[in-house]
């Protein structure tokens, strides 16, 4: 899979991109605004082990964002399941040198209109911590509408933390019966 947008693109992980995950991972500014599940220090067997995971996954929904040369982030969304399986939460993190450039904002575009494309969901959301003023920004520039706040609702960092939850849904997704 590989969507192009400007000089970057969201592709498929491949073996290779271990060694650039490894060294932009590895910062603690990325790994406050994600979950715990996010290892910190990011070192080059956990790049290695994220890859494998990501490659066998069946379907794929988790990607570099690249240039033409390395991986420089990743983007993903993890489906829903039982009730909720119409719906499709997003993350992502981007390589500190490249913020600022409308990156993810792109991303997040053209990767939700692939998951809505070729997956049968109504709504996809994502949940950034309220103190995450970028990763709500890029929700905005993306079409993503705030829902409302969720007060207190994760512990990051050793503190209770409000989220926000934001969506984007699918005015095309018809129920198949
Ligand atoms: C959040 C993140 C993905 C943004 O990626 P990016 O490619 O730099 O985002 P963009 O360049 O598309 O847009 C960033 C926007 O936030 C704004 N912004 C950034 N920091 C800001 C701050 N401290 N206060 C106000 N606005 C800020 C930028 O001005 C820009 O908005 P603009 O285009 O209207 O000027 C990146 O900073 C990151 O990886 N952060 C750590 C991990 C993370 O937070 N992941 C998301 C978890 S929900």
């Amino acid at each position: 899979m590989k969507l192009q947008f400007d000089k970057y693109c969201v592709r498929s992980w491949e073996e290779d991109d271990a060694p650039a995950l490894a060294k932009y991972a590895n910062n603690r500014k990325i790994w406050l605004n994600l979950r715990d599940a996010f290892p910190h220090p990011y070192d080059l067997q956990n790049a290695r082990q994220f890859i494998e995971g990501v490659q066998e996954m069946q379907p794929e929904t988790i990607f570099a964002i690249a240039t033409e040369t390395e991986a420089i982030g990743s983007i993903g969304f993890q489906l829903g399941q039982d009730v909720h399986r119409h719906s499709a939460e997003l993350g992502y993190w981007l390589a500190e040198p490249f913020w600022g450039r409308g990156i993810v904002s792109e991303a997040i575009l053209a990767l939700t209109d692939f998951a809505f494309q070729h997956f049968n969901l109504a709504r996809i959301y994502a949940e950034p911590y309220a103190s995450n003023v970028a990763s709500v920004r890029v929700l905005e520039k993306a079409g993503f509408q705030c829902e409302g706040r969720l007060v207190r609702n994760a512990l990051k960092n050793g503190e209770l933390q409000d989220q926000f939850m934001f969506a984007k849904v699918n005015s095309g997704f018809r129920i198949k019966r």
